[in-house]
């Protein structure tokens, strides 16, 4: 059964900044150019900047051209898609811009003649989340909890503390039903495709145990440095940026049980029951399970890039890690002792997001070493971004008479088997927000069981002065300590495959 969407008003709070520009613009325009929007939809850009729906018209233009892989924009689709779309200049702080806001709303479903869904999107920095859903609150724009929702983005709070109380500011005026908030790794189609990978299917399920994988590996490398976002990063850092969230959302879907329906509560209870099992970190054990990183100066495509302390907007003795790895251990029946490694950084050799299952090595080898001299135990890898697939690593036979395996690949791709392009994470996401269906966000509970197993190394972090910062080039994996994280176990990183350029 497909949902029908219903008359939808999205109201983006922030709508002249950043992420509303690069991509909330190209997925509202992405959905319009798919017929997925609904017949009535309308968006009221807020923000605090002078400006006007014509102003705020050409920034999502520019968006859509400097962001969007939709081509060409012709003037007669550009002329339908902005017919809806206006621009409220407001204080945040100010009642009247939640005042003014009602009226516009009420206003326009008067001209609908149809109550509509309100989406109110907070596309601000942090800082400000609070005072507009207080205004919100206030205002009493989303006392319907039907038809109102609040979208989040990250980060949820800096630590746990900070978490558990933005939650208690977003439920002091909304019920958690009415809560999105946004881990755009989750509206990525491959990640998507790991639950279908797994209980779709009966092939793996019955060796997705500490019986038959050796150990999970979890790799998010950027060859972007922090861009222009210093003095953000400089507050958060690779652990808070990336680990928190995405990686750990990723961990949860390789880790958890089987759902019994696909029902967002269903789904997200099977995700905190991981997080829960995860084995707490002890401070005396922190250095042999987390390390952390920051780039230095290097060479990336032929071009010498800055290190992170030269970056705009970071201090020139920084602290701050722009690479982590950590081991963690889920302490339950399926995965008891299976270490699950992560590892995220920015300037790193490669651009690439995957998942490597590695198996076991078969019990007992049958086959003369002579015929066997590449054996490896079978892997399993999830390629997440820029390439969209799955590759199975086996042994088979070489073609002759004499006895000789090799490891070869069994190679699904998304671009040659589907030959559509997937839908980029924020039109998923905005077409869940829009049917209320919550499954790929994070509910408040996952969100603080994330921080809490994650609150002992960065308070150990926060603790202690990194002497040897900068400890990896630009254009490297990362810092050596990375290499002995995991080799400590007698084990190493998997090397990305990398896309051709
Ligand atoms: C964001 C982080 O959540 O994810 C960024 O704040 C990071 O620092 C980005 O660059 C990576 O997302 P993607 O989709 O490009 O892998």
């Amino acid at each position: 059964m497909t949902l029908q969407k219903k008359p939808t008003i999205l109201v983006i709070f922030g709508s002249m900044g950043d992420l509303t520009w690069r991509k909330l613009a190209p997925a509202i325009y992405n959905l319009f150019l798919a017929g997925q929007l609904p017949e009535q939809f309308a968006v009221f850009g807020l923000d605090i900047k002078e400006g006007s729906t014509d102003v705020f018209r050409q920034r999502l233009k520019d968006g859509l051209d400097g962001f969007c892989n939709c081509g060409d924009i012709d003037e007669e689709t550009w002329t339908a898609f902005t017919a809806n779309l206006s621009y409220i200049s407001g204080d945040f702080a100010d009642p009247a811009t939640y005042a003014s806001l009602r009226d516009q709303l009420q206003a326009l479903e008067k001209k609908w003649d149809a109550s509509a869904i309100h989406v109110f999107y907070l596309a601000t920095p942090p800082g400000i989340v609070e005072t507009i859903v207080k205004g919100i609150g206030v205002a009493k724009l989303a006392h319907d909890k039907q038809r109102a929702r609040i979208v989040v983005e990250k980060p949820f709070g800096h630590d746990l503390a900070s978490a558990v109380a933005l939650n208690g500011v977003l439920t002091a005026v909304v019920d958690e039903s009415q809560i999105y908030r946004i881990d755009h790794y989750l509206g990525k189609e491959t990640v998507q495709n790991i639950l279908a990978f797994r209980f779709a299917n009966t092939l793996f399920e019955p060796i997705w145990n500490r019986r038959y994988i050796d150990h999970v590996q979890i790799t998010v490398s950027e060859e972007v440095g922090v861009e222009h976002r210093g003095s953000y990063y400089e507050h958060a850092g690779a652990l808070r940026d990336m680990i928190q969230n995405h990686l750990m959302q990723l961990l949860c879907l390789f880790a958890m049980e089987p759902m019994v329906s696909f029902d967002a509560d269903e789904i997200r209870n099977k995700k905190v029951d991981v997080l829960k099992a995860i084995r707490p970190i002890t401070d005396e054990h922190i250095h042999s399970v987390a390390v952390r990183g920051q780039y230095g100066t290097g060479w990336m495509q032929g071009q010498q890039v800055p290190a992170y302390r030269s970056e705009s907007g970071v201090a020139s003795d920084s602290a701050t890690e722009t690479f982590a790895a950590v081991k963690l251990l889920v302490d339950n029946w399926r995965w008891q002792d299976v270490p699950f490694y992560l590892r995220t950084g920015k300037r790193l050799g490669g651009k690439v997001s995957e998942a490597m299952i590695q198996f076991r090595p078969v019990p007992h080898r049958s086959f003369p070493a002579t015929a066997t001299p590449d054996w490896q135990p079978n892997r399993l890898t999830v390629h997440i971004q820029p390439e969209e697939g799955i590759r199975l690593h086996f042994q088979a036979k070489q073609p002759g008479s004499s006895l000789h395996l090799s490891p070869v690949d069994m190679h699904f791709t998304y671009r040659e088997t589907f030959k559509t392009r997937s839908p980029e994470a924020y039109e998923t996401l905005l077409s869940d927000v829009m049917l209320g269906d919550a499954t790929l966000f994070m509910r408040a509970d996952q969100v603080e069981a994330s921080w809490s197993i994650l609150m002992p190394i960065l308070n150990a972090w926060k603790n202690s002065v990194p002497a040897d910062f900068p400890n990896y080039p630009s254009g490297t994996w990362g810092p050596e300590a990375a290499q002995v994280l995991i080799a400590q176990d007698g084990r190493s990183w998997f090397q990305p495959i990398l896309e051709a350029r």
